[in-house]
């Protein structure tokens, strides 16, 4: 049937759709037409419009369907690559867009074209889903690629020992099973928008004789990941904060916050274990300082991603204050010209630690330079929102969001420095606006079934997704045993949210609770040394089928639990460390053993 035939009787349409799509076709030439039948047709296939949700199991004609993979934790590189599926599919390419979790291993020898985007995380690690995949690219069981055309953009951060690792290792092991770079090796740091751009123009230029434009049969399969409302981070959602209440004592060395955010008729959704990004604006006494040092006055004018502004509104809210990195301090060396400085730029491990122990205000001082506005705003690095693990079920609050924030505070010569974000929250009013937007993970889920038992360890801040762990399970009124694992310094100061976990035991949702305050006696007491003293019960427990969830520290805390837990396999579950390290990897892989650390 013609379409100008068309009518509602004898189709499916009603007569406004049908209106409607007599007046789009109509403006559409003979190639639009082709491509846009195909897409319809692959999209029913779908059974979703726009970008579908299926599985990885979905293929069409591998040989010319460009393969997309991601591996990513904070949602960075989920982003990256689903925008160059976006691109790749208006160019009529047939896409395959899927997280590396939900990728077949076995798929790769049919592959001709495959683009991948990678973080690294931990030190020098692969993100979770891309864990089995980068193994198995390691493996003896890996084929040869003679066939594939590759291309990878590596996520990462300058200031960490391993930059881009896992994408550096992805290079390698293709490179290294015959597979064909398109494009090379983007290795992108924290400020990563313009380099990802410039990848993807690239790997779309570059797959142009390789891949037929097919026009037709386009097929893209999206992550089951995406977030469940509109707001992303580069188009945040204003929120309204409510609170943001100390929750240690006045005598506690650290500032603890409680921070409630209204997130009002958005319609922003989340789920327990998801984090919330949060943008901020640099403090008025940093910037103020800055300036000051400088020998600038703000008014200047300055150029930032295209647009002119006063050199104080960029410094406030553009570009990064607190965070130094490698590259700063390259720059700073060489204007400053200054010997100290050069010496340090000229070894990495020096470099690592300056920035690690530095703020840009400290180098400023330290090493004066003679610059103008221009210049130095051309060397920082744009502001970007921090993470925090949310603390709050929807079940229970709401439209609300709640975080547990910890205020980075450190005193250095003399002179006390604050964390940008965790500053801003500390400090904000009641009332005030907040940027903000949701980042699932998937990766640090509660089980499907209420009735299975969850083990929470979860020290200082790291215990904010288990109060909405709880939240959650409270509200379902879940049967299943819970078991949570808290530290902080001291009981009488640093005791977060002990209320609520009294009311939980009380009330029977929390079964057990075992506390490490370590510094309220003359050894120090952490929660791994209550996993090794409470061994026998949490072996029954994981046994019985519990799930084991870690959240906090990454650098220290994370790993001597994960000892804790090898140490109490091997004592009471009779394995050698060999298999008890392969007990807690199947846990892992069961997705029974999960983490959110930082
Ligand atoms: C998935 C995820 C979840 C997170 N959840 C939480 C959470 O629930 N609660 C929470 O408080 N934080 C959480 N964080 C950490 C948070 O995102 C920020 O990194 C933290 O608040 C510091 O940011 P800032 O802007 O205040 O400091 P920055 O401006 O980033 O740092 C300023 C300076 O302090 C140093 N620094 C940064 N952090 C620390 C630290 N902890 N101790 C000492 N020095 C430091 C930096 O190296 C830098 O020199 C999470 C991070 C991730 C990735
Ligand atoms: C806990 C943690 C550890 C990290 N470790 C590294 C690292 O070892 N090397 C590196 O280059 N980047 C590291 N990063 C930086 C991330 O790779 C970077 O933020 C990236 O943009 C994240 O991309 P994603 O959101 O797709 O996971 C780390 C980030 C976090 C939060």
């Amino acid at each position: 049937m013609l379409l100008k035939e068309l009518s509602s009787l004898a189709s499916p349409l009603s007569a406004g759709q049908v209106d409607k799509l007599k007046q789009l076709t109509a403006e559409l030439n003979a190639v639009q037409l082709a491509w846009v039948s195909g897409y319809l047709a692959a999209t029913s296939e779908q059974g979703v419009a726009g970008l579908p949700q299926t599985g990885a199991s979905a293929q069409v004609g591998a040989e010319q369907t460009i393969t997309i993979l991601y591996g990513s934790q904070t949602g960075n590189g989920r982003g990256i690559a689903t925008e160059l599926a976006g691109k790749a599919q208006a160019q009529g390419y047939a896409v395959n867009l899927v997280s590396m979790a939900d990728y077949k291993t076995r798929q790769l020898k049919q592959e001709s074209l495959l683009l991948l985007v990678v973080s690294t995380h931990g030190e020098g690690d692969a993100p979770d889903d891309a864990i089995e995949l980068h193994k198995f690219l390691s493996s003896k069981r890996a084929p040869k690629l003679d066939n594939l055309n590759y291309s990878v953009l590596a996520l990462g951060d300058s200031s960490y020992e391993f930059f881009c690792q896992t994408g550096k290792d992805f290079e390698a092991r293709l490179n290294a099973l015959g597979a064909k770079s398109i494009a090379p090796l983007a290795e992108c740091d924290v400020d990563y928008q313009a380099q990802a751009q410039q990848w993807q123009a690239d790997v779309l230029e570059a797959v142009k004789p390789l891949v037929q434009s097919a026009g037709a049969s386009v097929v893209s399969i999206a992550s089951s990941q995406a977030s469940s409302s509109n707001y992303t981070k580069q188009k945040p959602y204003t929120a309204e904060l409510l609170v943001s209440q100390k929750l240690t004592g006045r005598d506690s060395d650290r500032d603890i916050r409680h921070v409630e955010i209204e997130l009002g008729e958005s319609g922003i959704s989340y789920q327990a274990g998801d984090a919330l990004g949060v943008w901020f604006t640099n403090s008025q006494a940093l910037v103020s300082e800055l300036l000051q040092v400088l020998e600038l006055d703000g008014d200047e004018s300055v150029s930032v991603g295209g647009d002119s502004l006063s050199l104080r509104e960029a410094l406030t809210n553009k570009k990064e204050l607190t965070q130094l990195y490698p590259g700063l301090v390259t720059g700073w060396a060489e204007l400053s010209q200054n010997a100290d400085l050069q010496a340090i730029s000229a070894d990495k491990a020096l470099t690592r630690e300056y920035v690690n122990n530095n703020q840009v205000a400290d180098l400023v001082r330290q090493y004066p330079a003679k610059v103008t506005a221009e210049q130095f705003v051309a060397l920082l690095r744009g502001i970007t929102p921090r993470l925090y693990s949310i603390a709050s079920s929807q079940s229970e609050v709401e439209s609300e969001v709640h975080l547990t924030v910890a205020l980075v505070e450190e005193v250095r010569d003399g002179v006390t420095r604050f964390g940008g974000a965790s500053q801003f929250l500390a400090s904000a009013q009641e009332g005030q606006e907040v940027q903000v937007y949701v980042e699932p993970n998937k990766h640090f889920r509660l089980p499907e079934n209420p009735e299975t038992p969850v083990i929470m360890v979860g020290p200082g801040t790291g215990v904010a997704p288990f109060r909405a762990f709880m939240q959650e399970r409270a509200a379902q009124g879940a049967q299943g045993n819970t078991w949570l694992f808290f530290g902080n310094p001291h009981f009488e100061q640093d005791f977060l949210y002990q209320t609520e976990w009294q009311q939980y035991l009380q009330g029977g949702e929390l079964s057990r609770i075992d506390l490490a305050f370590s510094r309220d006696q003359e050894h120090k007491i952490y929660v791994q040394h209550k996993i090794t003293e409470q061994g026998d019960a949490l072996w029954q427990w994981l046994e019985s089928g519990a799930h084991l969830y870690i959240c906090g520290d990454a650098e220290r805390m994370a790993k001597d639990v994960h000892q804790a837990l090898l140490d109490v396999v091997v004592q009471h579950g009779g394995k050698s460390e060999e298999q008890a390290a392969q007990y807690l990897e199947e846990l892992r892989a069961a997705k029974r053993y999960q983490k959110d650390v930082y």
